[in-house]
């Protein structure tokens, strides 16, 4: 533990995440409009234990308290994100003010406690309207109102947040969304599926021109879900796949986003499946990243006519079944940065649900605190060799609504006793401050030796 933190640069941003979907509840207030998640979460048999998040932590009306925790945990920065229904309840025109009014008073609760907002503008709760009325992120349209909504938010809240992220996860949005339907809205077709990720990366470049058109100083990025792919055994076919899953999943975002194209071999696998593309789009989508956010999780194993899976045979897992890999997260951050020019990275999210036992008022989550040490060291590792990685979120703050898997997996700092709404801090929240409280005490004693 004393060592730890000097292997991170003084400036270095330490934080959690979460997401509005997942935590707010208060579906229907203050004329918050639908989701397409609030709308999924009532088809028969699509979340596990058949809950929404119609309520989920009610963070909502407990904001302030909940930010509070923050401040126990010692983080610099809290990444959220906003609901778009919550600021236009139908996806366009007119903005609802008790919305937007709901943001900032979070932004200026974190700017109270000096804690730096992180704001996501996209974390898959689409208004339900756009679904309805043109197809959701399948229309070409949805990108012309996310880059409105984003306007919107950046003359609000521009001039005191940290950075805006447009995305997060197109891949998921894309592919768990509109291919293998797990996800909202549930469609299942590639060729719509190839069509959202394009439109989504379109959106990305037009709100971050809408977003730099109001405020200029405020840096702009996205966040992807990107992993190492590896082969399941050495064979060509298992080598080729890997090859074309670390397509589909990293080279179809990062270059698009840092090269302006698509990869020629996932344009020839999707054949009649790609997306339309309009010119100048790609000049779009490329526009300078002022960061790229990464959430890394786990390795993906490729595996030839068969679906990828999130982990090695007999390697150490998490209850969500995804591999416990540090390693990787070393190795993925050298490969971006030996493959791209990238702008300065984040890690975005990093963490893990595991069978939390409240025992005696207390949860011992070694494994959790395990697996966080673990994947700090990782980061510091590619900090030292030469990765110009700025931060560190560790996902999430409260245990919540984890989409498709409902309440049964917990991935928070903090455990919430769904029938009370107590929050209690894990072993792990306390890992977690002890490492940053001794992080600020050394950044601290270098500003005292360099003024
Ligand atoms: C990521 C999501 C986040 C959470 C974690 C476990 O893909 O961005 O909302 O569900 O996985």
């Amino acid at each position: 533990m004393e060592v730890l933190p000097r292997r991170f640069p003084p400036g270095f941003v330490w934080g959690v995440a979460s997401s509005a979907y997942q935590i707010e509840g208060a579906a229907t207030a203050d004329g918050k409009g639908e989701s397409v998640w609030d709308e999924f979460c009532r088809r028969p048999g699509v979340i596990a234990d058949g809950s929404s998040g119609a309520v989920a932590c009610d963070h909502y009306h407990r904001m302030e308290t909940d930010l509070d925790l923050l401040t126990e945990l010692a983080v610099g920065a809290y990444r959220f994100s906003i609901s778009w229904p919550r600021i236009q309840p139908n996806g366009s025109g007119a903005l609802n003010e008790a919305g937007l009014a709901f943001y900032e008073r979070l932004v200026d609760g974190l700017l109270r406690r000096n804690i730096k907002p992180y704001v996501t503008l996209y974390h898959w709760d689409l208004p339900s309207a756009l679904q309805h009325e043109q197809g959701g992120w399948a229309a070409r349209d949805t990108a012309y109102r996310f880059r409105d909504y984003a306007a919107i938010v950046a003359r609000r809240l521009g001039d005191r947040v940290a950075s805006f992220a447009t995305h997060n996860e197109p891949w998921v949005t894309a592919t768990l969304g509109h291919e293998f339907g797990l996800f909202a809205p549930g469609v299942k077709n590639r060729a719509i599926a190839s069509q959202v990720s394009h439109h989504c990366l379109l959106s990305h470049g037009l709100a971050s021109q809408a977003i730099r058109a109001v405020r200029s100083e405020v840096p702009v990025g996205i966040v992807l879900n990107l992993s190492p792919v590896t082969q399941a055994t050495q064979s060509g076919p298992d080598v080729a796949q890997a090859a074309l899953e670390d397509g589909l999943l990293v080279r179809w975002y990062m270059d698009a986003l840092l090269k302006g194209n698509y990869p020629a071999d996932v344009l020839r696998h999707l054949g009649a499946d790609a997306p339309r593309v309009e010119p100048g789009d790609l000049q779009l989508i490329a526009q300078p990243l002022d960061f790229l956010g990464v959430n890394y999780y786990y390795p993906t194993v490729a595996h030839a006519g068969k679906p990828a899976t999130p982990a090695a045979p007999g390697a150490p897992i998490t209850d969500m079944g995804w591999e416990v890999a540090p390693a990787g997260l070393t190795g993925l951050l050298l490969r971006l940065a030996r493959d791209y020019r990238l702008p300065p990275l984040l890690i975005t999210e990093n963490g893990a649900a595991y069978r939390d036992r409240l025992e005696n008022g207390r949860i011992e989550d070694e494994a959790r605190r395990q697996y966080l040490e673990s994947h700090v060291r990782a980061a510091a590792d590619a900090i030292e060799s030469g990765v110009d990685l700025r931060g560190y979120f560790v996902w999430s703050l409260l245990d919540n609504f984890e989409w498709a898997s409902g309440f049964e997996k917990r991935f928070g700092l903090y455990y919430v006793d769904y029938a009370t709404q107590a929050r209690i801090a894990k072993r792990s929240a306390g890992w977690y401050a002890g490492l940053l409280r001794a992080f600020n005490a050394a950044a601290a004693a270098v500003r005292v030796a360099r003024p």
